[in-house]
């Protein structure tokens, strides 16, 4: 089976061709192509996505990326079996570009549309596991645990089996990627945060500017940064001059970085415990960060040795279109006709429209 995937839920404008073979317990994946366009540099000056800015580099790049799809994966038009298309979550004007390209394609193509959550893409991101002879699915045993870190998203997802989903946690602010960016500006480190806080981070001593770890010991599984931010804020309105001073910036990033990972670190893993699951896993563009990789896995191992930990390769991290193809081979049972998808900014992942 063919899928070709569109992704258009932020700031990447993505296609992928996936071939899948095999069964839905034991699929195999291959990867024909993966194109993304990241608008980083339109975005940059303003400190975040404009909407409206990546919705017009969405309808310019689609055309490009998916001719540049089809150029690298070596399939023509007639091979394709469905189209995959990100149907929310995520900023509405960028979703509709991507779903009206794959409506036209749809409609030219005379095949259907598998709409996919964003989220689901990101956890099923872990099915796809790196082999010599590509990408292959990877087992993943039940119930699961998912914590999902993006720059929209902190939520950590229970899994009793394939398509049934239950938030059991989530963040009542900001997600974890959006405070990497936020406290990533008042540093005047630019955007996107992530990667140059974590890169900074590295010089620096994680435990040199005590920061409050929010919401760490609480009776729930919900996150909370938005006093971390604070917290940064006023760090740097007293020492203006950290803002100066290299050695102390690197610290400022270290210590946020380590309270982020103690928390989520800590959630998770208090989660995984509680809820007796047999995998863990980890997804969404904060999920490249090393600092909480590592962590997460170490303490995984000490405290539930039996519990597998999975991430995805670090370039399936942050948006991408493979991601929605694996999502939507498992869920091609939900595909519909062109005339029926329509985007949907605030799709739970609880109620998976896809699944119906
Ligand atoms: O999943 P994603 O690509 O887009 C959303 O669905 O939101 O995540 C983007 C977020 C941004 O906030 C970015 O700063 C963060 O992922 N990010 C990182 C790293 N790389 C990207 N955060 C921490 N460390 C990183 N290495
Ligand atoms: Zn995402």
């Amino acid at each position: 089976m063919l899928i070709l995937a569109i992704e258009t839920s932020c700031d990447e404008t993505a296609c992928a061709a996936l071939e899948v073979k095999g069964t839905m317990r034991r699929p195999k994946f291959t990867v024909r192509a993966s194109v993304i366009a990241s608008q980083i540099k339109i975005h940059a000056p303003f400190g975040g996505v404009v909407p409206t800015l990546a919705a017009r580099a969405h309808v310019k790049n689609l055309p490009l990326v998916f001719r540049k799809t089809m150029r690298q994966s070596g399939v023509r038009l007639k091979d394709i079996d469905y189209i995959a298309v990100t149907q929310g979550p995520g900023l509405v004007i960028a979703l509709v570009t991507g779903i009206n390209f794959a409506r036209g394609l749809a409609y030219a193509l005379g095949k259907k549309i598998i709409p996919v959550n964003h989220i689901a893409g990101h956890i099923l991101s872990n099915w796809l596991a790196p082999s010599k002879a590509g990408l292959h699915g990877e087992h993943i045993a039940f119930p699961a645990l998912h914590i999902v870190v993006s720059g929209g998203h902190t939520e950590l997802i229970y899994m009793k089996k394939m398509g049934s989903y239950r938030v059991i946690g989530e963040t009542r602010d900001d997600a974890a990627g959006e405070a990497f960016d936020k406290v990533s500006n008042m540093l005047g480190l630019g955007y996107p945060g992530g990667p140059v806080i974590s890169e900074l981070a590295r010089g620096g001593d994680p435990y040199a500017f005590a920061l409050p770890r929010p919401m760490m010991h609480s009776d729930n599984y919900d996150f909370s940064f938005s006093g971390l931010k604070t917290a940064v804020l006023y760090l740097l309105k007293k020492q203006p001059k950290i803002k100066t001073t290299k050695k102390l910036k690197a610290d400022v990033c270290a210590s946020f970085e380590q309270a982020v990972t103690d928390v989520v670190t800590a959630k998770t893993v208090a989660a995984a415990k509680e809820y007796g699951v047999k995998t863990l896993t980890l997804s969404g563009g904060v999920s490249a960060n090393a600092k909480l990789r590592e962590t997460l896995k170490r303490e995984l191992k000490r405290v539930l040795p039996k519990v597998s930990f999975l991430a995805p390769d670090v370039n399936l991290s942050t948006d991408n279109a493979l991601m929605i193809g694996v999502s939507a081979f498992f869920n091609k049972k939900s595909a519909v006709s062109w005339k029926k998808i329509d985007a949907d900014a605030h799709l739970s992942i609880e109620q998976n429209a896809q699944m119906r």
